[in-house]
């Protein structure tokens, strides 16, 4: 084999996953604790992890559900809503276990109904954040129906984020799975003044624009949110990603919910990618000549701006035609993961 057709990296770390719990969570963990040694877990599961505790006891599942002596690091995050108190993002802090509490807009996305109607409600908790430095994770969409949905992460910018950040100037922010030429020039700009914000970005933003969502008819299984935008923000987001700035990582936000619930009359928002997650970056990467740049992105930088240490493991990436499985089996359902029965140029070797 060319010398050029093996990549070896530093195992990566996913910055914003989605692992559910019960049945599917164990189908997936194992799947993503395959190539990744960590995870910022999402706290939206039907009844949203709210406190140290329900964290905890998560984490417990998460840690079960691993096949027998893989290891895999759960980063556990908590769920913002207008109740949170000071005193339970600092008993988070203390856990050691929780890394993050996640800013859904209340309507923004799955599971978010419990959200924040206001963030002014939850001006003490970020005071305390602030203090303690625990890192906010921002869903950054804004959910006034009155805007179009194409424009909801840019207006967020204006309306909430740049406030957010006035208000906190030393709160820690990720502004999560960023869609935009808005969002990469916010958080560039950013991070030009402080070291306190970042940004993750999905392997599916990199690769796909709008139009993969009606590609010879709908196509629910390229449906997320934030929606995937323009060609133009597709080109803006390989760029940031590409570029060696620190303050783009990896985040697949990879998003199960069972093929029912996504062919449906109203699909969830969500892509499945953690099959395929460093095969679909590695393409992307590939796509502009960077995949040199491909380890700090994926395995340096944020680990470096969540104040953890690097990995010292690598893994091995051949340049390799594969067909990605049509589905994975759930016992009852399934599960469609992105560019299921198409080919991939890049294989992750075990
Ligand atoms: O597409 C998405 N799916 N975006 C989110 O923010 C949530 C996620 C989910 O939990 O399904
Ligand atoms: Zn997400």
């Amino acid at each position: 084999m060319a010398p050029d057709s093996t990549l070896t990296l530093t195992r990566p770390d996913d910055w914003h996953l989605h692992l559910r719990d019960g049945a599917m969570l164990a189908h997936v963990v194992p799947l993503t604790a395959r190539t990744f040694s960590r995870a910022i877990v999402m706290p939206n599961l039907d009844t949203p992890v709210t406190t140290t505790y329900s964290a905890l006891a998560y984490r417990e599942r998460i840690l079960a559900a691993l096949p027998h002596g893989t290891p895999f690091e759960p980063l556990m995050t908590l769920y913002l809503t207008d109740e949170t108190t000071p005193d339970e993002v600092r008993r988070a802090k203390d856990s050691g276990q929780v890394h993050g509490v996640k800013y859904y807009p209340a309507g923004a996305t799955t599971n978010s109904a419990f959200g924040v109607s206001n963030l002014k409600r939850c001006w003490p908790v970020l005071e305390t954040m602030q203090a303690i430095g625990l890192p906010l994770l921002v869903h950054g969409e804004v959910t006034d129906p009155a805007v179009d949905l194409f424009d909801r992460e840019k207006v967020f910018i204006d309306e909430q984020l740049i406030p957010l950040r006035a208000a906190f100037p030393a709160l820690r922010v990720v502004f999560e799975h960023i869609t935009t030429e808005s969002a990469v020039q916010y958080v560039r700009d950013g991070a030009r003044r402080d070291l306190l914000l970042a940004a993750t970005i999905t392997a599916h933003h990199l690769l796909y624009n709008r139009n993969a969502l009606f590609q010879g008819g709908i196509r629910p299984h390229y449906y997320c949110r934030p929606i995937l935008k323009r060609e133009r923000h597709r080109r803006a987001l390989l760029e940031a990603a590409t570029s060696g700035n620190p303050r783009f990582f990896l985040g697949t936000d990879s998003a199960p919910h069972t093929r029912h619930a996504k062919e449906s009359a109203c699909g969830c928002a969500g892509c499945f990618t953690a099959l395929n997650a460093m095969e679909l970056y590695a393409e992307a990467f590939d796509s502009v000549g960077a995949i040199g740049r491909l380890e700090g992105f994926a395995s340096f930088f944020g680990a470096d701006f969540y104040g953890l240490p690097r990995n010292r493991e690598k893994i091995t990436l051949i340049r390799c035609n594969w067909t990605v499985p049509q589905e994975l089996d759930l016992g009852g359902d399934t599960l469609v993961p992105l560019r299921a029965g198409e080919t991939m140029a890049w294989k992750y070797i075990d």
